[in-house]
């Protein structure tokens, strides 16, 4: 596995803050736990809001912001969004109003990956509100004028996920939404919602697995990047997960564990 280059860090034990509305931004913290074991990571996964992907943008601002004055109040020098959702709709609104760093997943994987500019045909998989906002085409044009962004909302995708069901007819829930972005033809395809890599077996029936992109690991080489350019990284420490969920702890861990193979969570408690 590698591991994150750290000579020259500093020493900024404040934990880091990683949220999503369920499991999916599990998907990110296993690859911030594989290039930065020695951080101290609180994930919060907001199950009594599940599923993010239906809601206002309006909802979703009032709902992260409770969750970054829970953060606030754990002194965390850093919050990932590990979530698209929010990334698209909460993140311009809240980005300045906090006393720590705030990490947008759509915006930091576009800015990554617009550096390889053989990049010009893209598919997004995503949820109903990633997609109203078309982030995922905006910040990629940002970069890059000439790409084109073909954005497929999935709004099965997460209760499938998240609810473990397995009795759904596949070339209904799982073809139906990839039909119109296999035939866009794209280069890649971003899974642009952290719980679809959970489905990558499955979706990769109708397509090759190397066609599909999980941004995590693209998304957490970003931060660990800039952690360390901002001279807030930790890397002298054995380091720590805490966990928290906002409804049915014991759901969200029984889950997390089929997914992350996690055997201890210490401290998940509901709050
Ligand atoms: N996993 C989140 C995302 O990346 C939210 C999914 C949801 O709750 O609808 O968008």
């Amino acid at each position: 596995m590698e591991t994150f280059d750290n000579t020259l860090s500093t020493i900024d034990k404040r934990p880091i803050g990683v949220m999503d509305s369920g499991v999916g931004g599990l998907t990110v913290l296993k690859q911030l736990l594989s290039l930065c074991p020695d951080e101290n990571y609180i994930y919060f996964g907001d199950t009594k809001n599940l599923p993010y992907g239906g809601k206002s943008k309006e909802q979703l601002i009032e709902i992260v912001k409770e969750i970054f004055e829970f953060f606030e109040s754990q002194k965390v020098k850093a919050v990932v969004l590990a979530c698209n959702t929010t990334s698209a709709t909460a993140y311009e609104e809240l980005k300045d109003k906090y006393p720590f760093k705030i990490y947008p997943l759509i915006q930091s994987v576009a800015k990554y990956m617009s550096a390889d500019t053989g990049l010009l045909k893209l598919g997004v998989m995503a949820t109903e509100a990633t997609v109203k906002t078309k982030t995922y085409t905006k910040e990629f044009q940002k970069h890059n004028p000439q790409v084109e962004v073909i954005e497929q909302a999935c709004p099965l995708w997460v209760p499938i996920v998240e609810k473990q069901i397995t009795d759904y007819d596949e070339n209904q829930a799982i073809y139906g939404y990839l039909k119109n972005v296999l035939e866009f033809n794209p280069q890649k395809i971003i899974l642009g919602c952290t719980h679809y890599p959970y489905l990558l077996d499955k979706i990769s029936k109708y397509a090759p697995k190397e066609l599909f992109i999980n941004p995590a690991q693209i998304f957490a080489r970003y931060i660990i990047d800039d952690l360390k350019q901002n001279n807030l990284l930790n890397t002298s420490s054995a380091g720590s997960v805490h966990y928290f969920a906002s409804s049915e702890p014991e759901h969200f861990k029984q889950n997390a564990k089929m997914f992350m193979e996690i055997n201890e969570m210490p401290g998940l408690v509901e709050i």
